[in-house]
């Protein structure tokens, strides 16, 4: 019973200690200037281009486009990538049939770029 409770007190202590090291954290590091070369397009890359590439499209043509900077700015501009990303209301919720979004960096680094003008 004794090793029982050091057990629970030892998991307590490890989930108190977790949640502060959280707290004290920031979020995310966002960098200064956000671009769609250095950071936005890898990262389209690696989270949406097994639906949204240009490979992708070649056989499924009906699909909101979103393989370049040219079309993924568009989308930017319309409302419809940060929509998309944040699950709001109107929008069909990205990753496409996924209950989860995408990591809050990611979100959070996409939102940047949008809202600083997009850059290339
Ligand atoms: C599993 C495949 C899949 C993945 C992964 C995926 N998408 Fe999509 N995406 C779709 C489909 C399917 C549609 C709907 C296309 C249509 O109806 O024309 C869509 C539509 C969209 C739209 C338009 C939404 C609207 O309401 O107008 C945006 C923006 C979008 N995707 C962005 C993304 C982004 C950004 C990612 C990566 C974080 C992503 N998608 C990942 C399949 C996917």
């Amino acid at each position: 019973m004794k090793t029982f409770n050091y057990f629970f007190k030892a998991l307590l202590g490890v989930f108190i200690l977790s949640v502060i090291g959280c707290k004290q954290k920031p979020l995310c590091e966002l960098p200064t200037e956000v671009t769609y070369t250095q950071i936005i397009a890898p990262l389209i890359e690696a989270k949406c281009f097994m639906c949204h590439s240009q490979e992708v499209y070649k056989r499924k043509a009906s699909r909101t486009k979103i393989y370049n900077y040219a079309t993924l700015k568009e989308m930017g501009l319309n409302g419809a990538l940060l929509g998309a990303i944040t699950h709001q209301k109107g929008f069909v919720a990205m990753p496409f049939r996924k209950n989860e979004k995408i990591d809050t960096c990611s979100i959070a680094l996409i939102a940047k770029w949008v809202e600083t003008g997009m850059k290339k």
